[in-house]
């Protein structure tokens, strides 16, 4: 498994962690190539939808990351998704998902050292966790 790269679906909100995203881009700053980012303007619009059909189209891990509690510019979004996140890690592995491979984080617009920081760490985890073997496992 050592040729394993692992692929990633980051939801990030549009006003903190996407705006950390860009500014470790013009700092730039390095992080592993293999987070997708897909950009929402708040964490309280990922629908757990959203998250499951990433793992089933091959996903090694989902990220949603945004602002941090009591910053959200739609007052109580990311407080909505920490408890989607919280109920999906509940459910997931019943339907043979590691739970380790959905986090949670947030980054605010400012920090882009701790994305690029983040995003290595979290791409360094889910190497050492190995390919997400449902997809291959699914008769679709
Ligand atoms: S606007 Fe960033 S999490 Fe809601």
């Amino acid at each position: 498994m050592a040729d394993f790269e692992p692929t990633i679906i980051a939801f990030v909100c549009n006003w903190c962690t996407y705006t950390a995203a860009d500014l470790a881009g013009t700092s730039r700053l390095t992080y592993p190539r293999n987070v997708r980012l897909i950009r929402v303007m708040c964490t309280g619009m990922v629908d757990p939808q959203y998250v499951v059909k990433a793992f089933l189209a091959g996903a090694d891990a989902v990220l949603v990351s945004g602002c941090h509690p009591g910053d959200c510019h739609y007052i109580n979004g990311n407080f909505k998704a920490r408890r989607r996140i919280k109920l999906l890690k509940e459910i997931l592995p019943r339907f043979g998902f590691d739970e380790g491979r959905l986090r949670l984080t947030w980054i605010g617009a400012s920090e882009g050292v701790d994305f690029a920081h983040t995003m290595t760490q979290l791409v360094d985890e889910v190497r050492a966790l190995g390919p997400n073997d449902v997809r291959s496992q699914m008769v679709l």
